[in-house]
């Protein structure tokens, strides 16, 4: 069993839901994980406790959680020194076509060049469109967007685009990627193949 740490910024709750999703995933592969928003980590979260990070960001106006990307820049260190994996939720890649997911790609290699951290993995991940939980003028804003990107413009309900399968492989390829670089019960470090 291992511990693994998600950290994760989300403004209308998808990522949220994705963290939630792969804590329980992990879980049922036996681990223990936590779910913490970027916000309640604080200089007293003990980051060097856990075996395994996992950090997510959705994308809004272009850019990731602010946050994010100074815990990221903050914290390479730690994330380099023990397996790591980034995922981003975005419309763009709720899209299938080339221009979003270059689109997509483009997000994230700017969070690479910004926070000059590296991952052991990149997930990209479909997001959701949340009228609910908009506010006027960007209810507007994304019923506009969204003509042209999804056609979903029915702002009386929500739309969700995640890939759930696709989070689920996530999961299990980090976990595999944990379970490479964790000794075993009873093994000490340096002993594994
Ligand atoms: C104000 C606003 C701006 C957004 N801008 C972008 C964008 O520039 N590119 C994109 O791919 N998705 C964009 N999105 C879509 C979000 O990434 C998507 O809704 C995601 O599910 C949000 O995740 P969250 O609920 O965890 O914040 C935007 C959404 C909102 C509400």
């Amino acid at each position: 069993m291992v511990s693994i740490l998600v950290v994760y910024g989300s403004s209308e709750g998808q990522t949220e839901k994705i963290s939630n999703r792969i804590v329980e995933l992990f879980e049922g592969m036996g681990h223990d994980a936590t779910a913490v928003p970027v916000e309640d980590v604080t200089a007293d979260t003990t980051l060097d406790a856990f075996d395994a990070i996992v950090v997510g960001s959705s994308i809004h106006l272009g850019k990731h959680a602010k946050k994010v990307s100074a815990f990221a820049s903050a914290n390479r260190e730690i994330l380099d020194a023990r397996p790591n994996a980034f995922f981003q939720v975005s419309l763009s890649s709720a899209i299938e076509d080339e221009e979003h997911k270059a689109e997509a790609a483009a997000y994230v290699d700017e969070f690479v060049e910004k926070t000059a951290w590296h991952p052991d993995r990149i997930a990209m991940f479909g997001g959701a469109l949340r009228y609910s939980k908009y506010g006027f003028l960007t209810r507007i804003m994304m019923k506009r967007i969204a003509s042209d990107a999804t056609g979903d413009t029915d702002t009386s309900r929500d739309y969700e685009y995640t890939d759930w399968e696709e989070v689920e492989t996530f999961a299990s390829d980090f976990a595999t990627l944990v379970a490479g670089d964790t000794p075993a019960d009873g093994e000490t470090e340096g002993t594994q193949a």
